[in-house]
């Protein structure tokens, strides 16, 4: 049975549930990655940023004979934003194949249709069932990024502490947990309007202006994920020249990942990119005890990225795949399916 379901007022023993099929899909489909505790999971799932709105179904086991609530065996959820409906899906490996995947986008599909919304994309991991289903289902391929995976067991420190002081002259380097303090939020937002080497999907929300940042980071902190800042400031002007972020998600504290790193234009050169994530690595490694590994997304075509992550120590891992299809005609197709 499938219904719409509302993370904020959900039972605790129905996230509980969720999380155990949310990880019995990660054991199936990516056994490297770790598993998720229930840290903010609910608020991980309720929270969105202003003007954004997620609605979620689930697809319940009927209850058992004592009466007790059947488990949470697919989920899926649609963030609606601008003028596309971000779509995320799970099926329990038990209940895989038997067409619930079909049946939650489609629930999910026609309320993005009815709310007017143009189209939907997903994000699709390479090498797991995803992508046939996806591709069953009419969704094509927009973008491929690399997803890539540090070990900080192997890394050399000795070397990495010369990476973080191996910067240009006139510039000096600054480590804010939890964001950038109030007074660099303008300098940083600028940075980050100036230019983007886009670590993330593009489907994440990006931050180009002072309030939209602020927000951004206000929502990154209710969903329980910690961000983490490095900032080259430019000591003649006082501008961010280069900014890398990490954040670190209380449901999964052992692997953070890696958001935008930015090296504004004129101060490109310098060593910046480097010294920033080097140092945010140290910084890491002394705030978050339990981290042993940091995971980044790289467009294939961004040579440079790719060269400073692999001489980090990230090792490339799979694909990441942003698909999307006209919401119109995805709800035709499963319709004219059934
Ligand atoms: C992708 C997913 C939602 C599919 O769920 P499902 O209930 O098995 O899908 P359905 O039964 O509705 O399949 C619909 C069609 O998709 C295609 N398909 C689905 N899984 C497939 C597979 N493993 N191989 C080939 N085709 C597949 C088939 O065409 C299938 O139709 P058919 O069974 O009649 O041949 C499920 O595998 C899942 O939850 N994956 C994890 C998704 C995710 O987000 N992961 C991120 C963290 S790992």
């Amino acid at each position: 049975m499938v219904r719409e379901w509302d993370p904020r007022t959900a039972s605790s023993a129905e996230i509980a549930s969720l999380l155990d099929t949310l990880n019995a899909v990660l054991a199936a489909d990516l056994p490297q990655d770790p598993p998720w505790r229930e840290n903010s999971m609910r608020e991980y799932l309720a929270e969105v940023m202003p003007g954004e709105r997620r609605i979620s179904w689930v697809a319940q086991a009927e209850p058992a004979t004592d009466g007790s609530p059947g488990a949470i065996l697919g989920h899926v959820h649609v963030l609606l934003l601008g003028d596309i409906g971000v779509l995320e899906v799970l099926v329990h490996p038990a209940e895989r194949r038997t067409g619930l995947g079909r049946d939650l986008v489609l629930t999910a599909a026609r309320r993005v249709y009815q709310e007017g919304f143009q189209s939907i994309g997903v994000e699709v991991v390479g090498d797991t069932p995803a992508v046939a289903f996806y591709e069953s289902l009419g969704f094509s391929k927009e973008y491929v990024e690399t997803r890539s995976v540090l070990d900080l067991s192997g890394v050399d420190w000795a070397e990495l502490s010369e990476m973080a002081t191996g910067i240009g002259a006139g510039y000096h380097l600054e480590f804010h947990p939890g964001g950038p303090p109030d007074e660099l939020i303008e300098a940083y937002a600028r940075a980050k309007a100036e230019v983007r080497d886009v670590e993330d999907g593009e489907l994440r929300p990006s931050s180009y202006d002072p309030q939209r940042l602020r927000d951004s980071l206000d929502c990154l902190h209710r969903r329980g994920m910690k961000p983490y800042i490095v900032l080259a400031l430019h000591e003649q002007t006082g501008e961010v020249a280069g900014l890398t972020e990490v954040v670190v998600p209380v449901q999964h504290p052992t692997r953070a990942d890696q958001y935008d790193t930015i090296v504004v234009q004129d101060h490109r050169g310098y060593g910046i990119d480097r010294a920033i994530k080097a140092r945010m690595l140290m910084e890491l490694r002394s705030a978050e005890a339990e981290l042993t590994e940091v995971q980044t997304w790289n467009a294939q075509a961004n040579e440079a990225m790719l060269k400073v992550n692999a001489e980090l120590g990230y090792r490339p891992d799979r694909e990441w795949c942003e698909y999307s299809i006209d919401v119109a005609e995805l709800v035709h197709r499963l319709d004219a399916g059934r």
